[in-house]
């Protein structure tokens, strides 16, 4: 019983954040990312960014915000 409690209170915990983080402009979609990603893992997620790009996932489209930085935002999830 205090496990389920526990499993509850994080995944409402984790699920408004992760909203937040996808309503937002570019920086909030970003924000896990305090620099650069130097490293980005191969998962497929795409997303399309203003620039009409698509990326494989949110780590190759955050680091192309950060060499972009002003120009590049958040477009959809998904290919262009
Ligand atoms: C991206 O595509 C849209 C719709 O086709 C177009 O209006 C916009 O100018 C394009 N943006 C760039 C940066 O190419």
């Amino acid at each position: 019983m205090k496990t389920a409690a526990v499993i509850v209170f994080l995944a409402l915990g984790i699920f408004p954040s992760f909203q937040d983080a996808t309503a937002q402009d570019d920086k909030g979609f970003c924000s896990e990312y305090q620099k650069p990603p130097s490293v980005c893992t191969k998962d497929f997620h795409q997303i399309c960014g203003t620039d009409n790009k698509t990326y494989s996932n949110k780590c190759f489209f955050c680091k192309a915000v950060w060499e972009n930085l002003g120009s590049l935002c958040f477009k959809q999830e998904g290919e262009c």
